[in-house]
C-alpha cells in the first residue's frame, strides 16, 4: 500500500506522516510532498524510526513522482486559520491548491483514495469532485472530506462529561464540518440519557465551537495540528484496512451520495476494496437535533455551491 501525503511539511502533516510511518502495516510506502524545500529532510528523520514502512520526500516539481503509483493521498496542504478567521475565510487560498494538487491526482494515480484536511472541507471536497469529473476519473466511493476530528473532540468531551473512558465512548457526528454544519448526536451515545438538555445545547455548541478554541489558544500561531494529524491518521488507516479487505472497517466521512438531505454530507461510512462502500442511515434523532440538521441544511448547501462553483472557473481558467 502506498500513501502519499501532500503538505507534508506543515503542521499537520509533520505528526501525521510520523503516525503513519508508526502504523501502516509493515511494507506500505509513505511519500511525502510538500512545496516546502527540507520536505525530503522531513522524510530522512522519519526513515530513522524503526518500522517496515519505506519514507520519500518530494518538493518542488517532483508532486508526480510523490503521486506514482498512490492507493491513497491525504491532502492537509494549504494555509489554517489565525483568530478571527472562519473556515470559510480560507477558501480563496486553498481552493486553487487543493484544485491543482487534485488534478494532479487525477492525472497520475487516478484511482487512488483521497482524503481531504484541507478547509474549507464543506467547499473543498465538492471542487475536488468536480476537477476529478473534468479529467474524467471521479470516483465518489473514493473521495472523503476528513470530518474525523469533529468525532474525536465529540469522544472526548462526552467521554468526560459522563466520567468514562474516552477510548470507550462513540459519539456519531454528521453534516459538514464547519460551524453549526457540525451535528453531533448526542442522543445516540450510551449513557447520555442522564445529560441535560441544556447540558445537550452547552455541550454541542462546544464540539461546534471546538477548533477556535484551538485557534485562540495557539493565539496566531495557527489551528489544530496534533489533535487533527491523529485523526487523519485514524481515517487514513481505516481507509487503508478497508482497501486491503478487512471487513467491518467504518468512520465518520464527508462524501458525495447515501444522503437524502445535501449532496455531499458527513456520515457514517464504511470501507472496502474500493473505498467507502456503505453509507449508514444517520438512526432517529431527537427534537432538537431535527432542529440543528433542518437550520444547517441551507448553510451546507451554499459551501458546497461555493466549491462547485469555484471549481467551474478554475477549470475554464486552468485549461
Ligand atoms: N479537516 C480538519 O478537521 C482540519 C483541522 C485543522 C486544520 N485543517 C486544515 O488543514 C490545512 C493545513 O493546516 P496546517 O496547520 O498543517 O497548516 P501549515 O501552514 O502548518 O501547513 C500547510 C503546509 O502546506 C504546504 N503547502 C502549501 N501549498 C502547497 C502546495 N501547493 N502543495 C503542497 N504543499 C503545500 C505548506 O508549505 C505547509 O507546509 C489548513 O487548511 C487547515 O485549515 C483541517
Amino acid at each position: 500500500m502506498k500513501v502519499a501525503v501532500l503538505g507534508a511539511a506543515g503542521g499537520i502533516g509533520q505528526p501525521l506522516s510520523m503516525i503513519l510511518k508508526n502504523q501502516l502495516p509493515a511494507g506500505s510506502s509513505l511519500s511525502l510532498y510538500d512545496v516546502a524545500p527540507f520536505t525530503p529532510g522531513v522524510a530522512k528523520d522519519l526513515s530513522h524510526i524503526p518500522t517496515d514502512v519505506c519514507v520519500a520526500g518530494y518538493c518542488g516539481d517532483d508532486l508526480s513522482k510523490a503521486l506514482e503509483g498512490a492507493d491513497v493521498v491525504v491532502i492537509p496542504a494549504g494555509v489554517a486559520r489565525k483568530p478571527g478567521m472562519t473556515r470559510d475565510d480560507l477558501f480563496n487560498v486553498n481552493a486553487s491548491i487543493v484544485a491543482n494538487l487534485v488534478r494532479n491526482c487525477a492525472k497520475v494515480c487516478p484511482k487512488a483514495c483521497i482524503c481531504i484536511i484541507t478547509n474549507p472541507v464543506n467547499s473543498t471536497v465538492p471542487l475536488a469532485a468536480e476537477v476529478l469529473k473534468s479529467e474524467g476519473v471521479y470516483d465518489k466511493h473514493r473521495l472523503f472530506g476528513v470530518t474525523a476530528l469533529d468525532v474525536l473532540r465529540s469522544e472526548t468531551f462526552l467521554g468526560e462529561e459522563l466520567g468514562q473512558s474516552k477510548l470507550a465512548t462513540q459519539v456519531p457526528v454528521i453534516g459538514g464540518h464547519s460551524g453549526t454544519t457540525i451535528l453531533p448526536l448526542l442522543s445516540q451515545v450510551v449513557g447520555a440519557e442522564c445529560i441535560s438538555a441544556d447540558r445537550v445545547k452547552e455541550l454541542t455548541t462546544r464540539i461546534q465551537n471546538a477548533g477556535t478554541e484551538v485557534v485562540e489558544a495557539k493565539a496566531g500561531a495557527g489551528s489544530a495540528t496534533l489533535s487533527m494529524a491523529a485523526a487523519g491518521a485514524r481515517f487514513a488507516l481505516k481507509v487503508v484496512k478497508g482497501l486491503a479487505g478487512e471487513p467491518g472497517v467504518y468512520e465518520y466521512g464527508f462524501t458525495e451520495g447515501g444522503s437524502e438531505y445535501t449532496s455531499f454530507f458527513a456520515q457514517k461510512l464504511v470501507f472496502g476494496k474500493n473505498g467507502w462502500e456503505k453509507v449508514c442511515p444517520i438512526g432517529t434523532l431527537s427534537a432538537y437535533e431535527q432542529e440543528c440538521l433542518n437550520a444547517l441544511i441551507p448553510e451546507l448547501n451554499g459551501n458546497i455551491k461555493k466549491g462547485v462553483d469555484f471549481a467551474a472557473k478554475w477549470i475554464a481558467e486552468n485549461k
